[in-house]
């Protein structure tokens, strides 16, 4: 008889321990149930409450709150006055919707390759990428790691350049006790339902400057001054603007944040430690400064060859035998998205920029950054969900773990046996 849940002919998967999400009570019901009486459902006093409470615990001046992150992110890129003809850098590794709001502003993305050991942007390689046409570095805190902000600030200082942070997983998580999203002229983040404090769908846009904060402002109401100050450069906007109900809940949630930030970080902790001594798996590096992480996912490398040449999803399958769910992440570099993979400049169907026929513009359809597309083969993830439990469950997941490496054996025997496969 095997000692893997996997390899014995009568196992069930074990039950996953963490958490439904996402979560609510009493809170949220009494919440909803007073904006429900208060016949003021959209743009009123709650919203306020909740831009200001959101922008003071991430240490910035102002908030925007408006209906989605990638909203957000459209949001401070135009507020930042940067549009057609201009080009910002970012992430391959990151959700489409940090490219989606930089197209939708009709700026263009230079992607730049990632640090494996962070998963964020490799920082060494920002300059060499900057091109007359550049503006902007988006720099996205993955899974709410911050990325090494003081040398972004100094860069984008020296090279003048704005940096606009894409802090879709960042609540609460700190680079020095600064919170992420008020480090740059402006941030966006992400309240959708997979995220560690949410509403369904939501976002706010965060920036210490009133200008950009007033501009933000009117391209979420329709062009319309929302500070009693209209902003000359910005004459048009959307209706993006943040319900009663969306700010109800999301004050709800931020009150029960600080405690889920803490477990998360505790849990996080434990699992590091454990990780540190399996040498086929390898725990995101945490930047010295990264104060407070928020934990989005917890992200790591998983070594194929350490593991005797054993696939990834094999590992990834015992573990859902033990009762521990992991994912591995994003299948490709965002740049290999259907988007990016059409030839805009010349089809005769979508021309959806003027710039797409431009010799400055990155070419998406040939770029292969590599260590981008080695770290996609190589990622594995936990939920926030799985940081979310007490410590006996979190020490029974750092002992599936180290259960895994110890019987790795009897895994790549059955593996090569044909006994199980990847699919
Ligand atoms: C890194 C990142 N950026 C942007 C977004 C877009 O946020 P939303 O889904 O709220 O539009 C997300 C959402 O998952 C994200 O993970």
């Amino acid at each position: 008889m095997s000692n893997l849940a996997l390899l014995c002919d009568t196992s069930t998967a074990a039950t996953d321990l963490s958490p439904h999400w996402p979560q609510s009570d009493d809170l949220e019901r009494h919440a909803l149930r007073e904006v429900l009486d208060s016949h003021s459902w959209y743009n009123g006093d709650r919203v306020r409450e909740f831009e200001a409470s959101f922008a003071e615990m991430q240490n910035a001046k102002y908030g925007i709150a408006c209906t989605g992150g990638t909203v957000a992110l459209e949001m401070i890129v135009r507020g930042a006055g940067i549009g057609p003809n201009d080009e910002i850098i970012t992430s391959p590794y990151t959700f489409i919707g940090t490219c989606s709001a930089i197209l939708k502003a009709g700026a263009a993305i230079r992607f730049v390759d990632v640090d494996p050991e962070t998963n964020n942007l490799d920082i060494d390689q920002i300059e060499e990428a900057i091109t007359p046409h550049t503006r902007a570095v988006m720099p996205v805190h993955f899974g709410g790691l911050a990325c090494d902000i003081d040398r972004l600030v100094e860069i984008c200082e020296r090279r003048d350049l704005v940096l606009l942070e894409d802090s879709c997983h960042g609540w609460g998580a700190k680079y020095k006790d600064k919170g992420l999203g008020a480090w740059g002229l402006a941030g966006g983040f992400s309240f959708q339902q997979s995220k560690n404090m949410t509403c369904g769908d939501g976002g706010i846009a965060l920036t210490d400057d009133e200008a950009v904060a007033d501009a933000i402002g009117c391209a979420i109401n329709q062009g319309r001054s929302r500070y009693g100050k209209a902003d000359p450069r910005l004459q048009w906007g959307g209706n993006h603007r943040m319900t009663e109900f969306s700010a109800a809940i999301l004050l709800a949630q931020m009150s029960r944040l600080p405690e889920h930030v803490e477990i998360r970080e505790q849990n996080a902790g434990m699992l590091t430690r454990l990780l540190t001594n399996i040498s086929g798996l390898e725990p995101c590096k945490r930047d010295p400064g990264a104060t407070v992480v928020s934990w989005h996912v917890y992200g790591g490398r998983y070594f194929e060859d350490e593991w005797d040449g054993l696939p990834r999803e094999i590992f990834v399958k015992a573990m859902a035998a033990e009762g521990v769910s992991l994912t591995t992440g994003y299948p490709e570099p965002v740049y290999k998205d259907t988007v990016f993979q059409q030839d805009w400049a010349n089809s005769e169907v979508i021309r959806p920029f003027a710039w797409a026929a431009e010799d400055w513009v990155q070419d998406y359809r040939s770029l292969n950054l590599p260590k981008v597309e080695q770290y996609c083969i190589e990622r594995i993830s936990l939920k926030h969900t799985s940081l979310l439990v007490s410590e006996s469950e979190m020490k029974a997941t750092c002992d599936v773990f180290e259960k895994m490496w110890e019987y790795r054996g009897e895994l790549v025997d059955a593996w090569r046996s044909g006994k199980i496969s990847a699919k």
